[in-house]
């Protein structure tokens, strides 16, 4: 494959017009952690208050993409690359597009993380979920943590495959020490003024 022959057309309606239209400024929200973590949980409760708030947006959530657009990929390190390569492209589409878009993908490596950023840029903001292994497999709301210690699911994250917690993320949520609605309202005081 070969982009040799291949030439970037800018568009005549700009960013900064759609932008003027939606009254808004886009961004892409990036949750990482744990499955179980309360990434999806979070996320959705977010999306619901930015929808009250008149903000036009888009949730991309891990399990319905690996659904339709990625359902060619599996959990190998570098199946899981091309995963978050892949959204973070249809991500950077949706900023563009002026919505304000939530992404909810373990992407358990900071390579990853570090690509997702790189793609996406000055928009990208980083949302540790962080709740200890042990709580995301006392929750376990998929039943995937007793499959995977069951050996029953390979590579399963944080059990026979690494999650590295994010550094330097924009913003920390606790969902062990705090209710979802703590931690919705910890990511709009963030939010404040950049939206
Ligand atoms: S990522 O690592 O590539 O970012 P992603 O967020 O898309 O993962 O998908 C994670 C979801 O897939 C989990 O919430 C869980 O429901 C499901 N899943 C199935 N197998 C695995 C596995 N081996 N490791 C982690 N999650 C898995």
């Amino acid at each position: 494959m070969s982009i040799e022959n291949i030439t970037w057309h800018d568009a005549s309606v700009t960013r900064e017009l759609r932008a003027n239209l939606l009254s808004q400024k886009s961004k892409l929200l990036w949750f990482t952690g744990l499955s179980g973590s309360g990434k999806s949980t979070v996320a959705n409760a977010l999306d619901i208050r930015l929808n009250e708030m008149d903000k036009a947006t888009y949730l991309l959530d891990g399990d319905n993409i690996r659904l339709g657009i990625n359902s060619d990929l599996g959990f190998s390190i570098q199946d899981r690359n091309e995963n978050i390569r892949r959204i973070s492209e249809i991500g950077k589409l949706f900023v563009d597009s002026g919505l304000i878009t939530i992404a909810c993908f373990i992407s358990p490596l900071k390579v990853n993380r570090e690509m997702a950023r790189k793609i996406i840029a000055d928009d990208f903001i980083e949302i540790f979920v962080d709740c200890p292994l042990e709580e995301c497999e006392k929750r376990d709301p998929k039943n995937l943590y007793k499959k995977a210690r069951l050996g029953e699911i390979k590579d399963f994250t944080g059990i026979s495959s690494p999650y590295e917690k994010p550094e330097n993320p924009e913003i920390v949520v606790n969902t062990k020490e705090k209710t979802v609605d703590q931690c919705v309202d910890q990511i709009l005081d963030y939010l404040k003024v950049g939206i």
